[in-house]
């Protein structure tokens, strides 16, 4: 006789039900980013919106910066940290390979023994918690989940590198997802092209660093020792034009797409919130998908640079801070960089 499984019963809706954020205090200004690079405020702020972005110091972890956002999360949500089930957290900065710092969060909530673990999908890795959290609640699995994009990017960049650097921010953004009557999450469109694994990526691995420090160490060579901390300590490189055309072309198509699996058109939105990469590819974007005026467009990039997995949850947070009237309207949110991936769905504003 053949034995049946129980299977957790499907709940009918996900909606999200609370947004939180972290800006760290130190503001960096294009002045300040020009005395490393051979660049001016003007190029910059023409070439990509950015006035200024936030950095953590020293002594803040992504673990800290997560907590912070996520605590303001939970309070909009209405729910303590003991009622999650789950806590997803988005970073490419975390810096233990092992153990998640999702379980270390899970933990200061109070939220143990929920399932935790870390995402690594970069610029989309929020678009991908949210739709593992939608996944999740709606099958059964977890009644909440928490999502955080957080990042601490300044760790990872070289200062006088001029392909990236001077784009990136630090900050954390969070998100509750919980149960709904009515569907408050359009299906999530997630993809990647590891064809272009290398136009956005880290330029040397921890083992080479530890390799060059082992030859420095033999050697006992000043110069070995300089070469291993400044060539091979892991920071960010990017192929800029690369990226901006793939930006550009592919990823107003893929915004399409989460609308068409939402059921609704551009004329239905709110907001739209799209990865705070450059604002030249957030207007190109907002021209190719004909978002009518009423859409209000995240824009958080001017003073918050990119902060990868945190810029949308942080952008969304600040549009909903400024025009609390969008709160319960629909908004598009889409992510995407190193892999490359990408992802998208529609959500109903809390
Ligand atoms: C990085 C980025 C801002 C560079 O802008 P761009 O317009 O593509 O610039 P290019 O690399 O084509 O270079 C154009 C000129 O600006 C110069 N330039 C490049 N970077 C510069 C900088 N930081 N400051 C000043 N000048 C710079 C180049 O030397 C070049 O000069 P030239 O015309 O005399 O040869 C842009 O490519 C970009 O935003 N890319 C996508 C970013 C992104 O989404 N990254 C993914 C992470 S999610």
């Amino acid at each position: 006789m053949t034995v049946a499984l129980n299977q957790p019963t499907a709940v009918a809706g996900t909606r999200v039900m609370g947004l939180g954020a972290y800006r760290p205090e130190l503001v960096i200004d294009n002045e300040q980013i020009c005395q490393w690079i051979d660049s001016s405020d003007e190029w910059i702020q023409k070439r990509t919106g950015i006035k200024t972005r936030r950095r953590a110091p020293r002594d803040v972890s992504v673990v800290d910066m997560a907590e912070g956002a996520a605590r303001e999360a939970l309070e909009h949500a209405g729910i303590s940290g003991d009622q999650l089930g789950g806590v997803i957290l988005a970073t490419v900065t975390h810096p233990y390979a092992t153990p998640s710092a999702a379980a270390d969060l899970a933990h200061r909530l109070g939220a143990t023994p929920a399932a935790a673990f870390d995402i690594s999908a970069a610029c989309a890795g929020y678009c991908y918690g949210i739709g593992q959290a939608d996944a999740m609640v709606r099958s059964g699995l977890s009644s909440y989940v928490l999502v955080v994009g957080v990042e601490k990017l300044s760790d990872f960049i070289d200062n006088h590198e001029r392909t990236i650097s001077f784009l990136l921010g630090d900050g954390a953004g969070a998100a509750i997802i919980g149960p709904a009557e009515a569907p408050g999450i359009s299906p999530s469109i997630l993809g990647s092209n590891g064809e272009k694994w290398e136009a956005v990526a880290m330029d040397s691995t921890l083992l080479n660093f530890r390799d060059a420090l082992a030859r420095a160490r033999e050697t006992q060579d000043a110069t070995e020792l300089l070469d291993a901390e400044n060539r091979y300590w892991p920071t960010l490189r990017q192929d800029g034009p690369t990226v901006f055309r793939w930006a550009v072309w592919e990823m107003a198509k893929v915004a399409q797409q989460a609308l068409d699996a939402a059921g609704i058109t551009a004329e239905d939105l709110v907001a739209f919130v799209p990865h705070q990469a450059n604002m030249r590819i957030i207007d190109e974007m907002v021209k190719q998908l004909k978002l009518p005026e009423h859409v209000m467009v995240g824009r958080d990039i001017v003073d918050a640079g990119n902060t990868s997995a945190a810029s949308i949850p942080l952008a969304m947070h600040r549009l909903l801070k400024e025009n609390p009237e969008l709160s319960g309207g629909l908004a598009l949110q889409i992510g995407f960089g190193a892999g490359l991936v990408y992802g998208a769905q529609v959500i109903r504003l809390p």
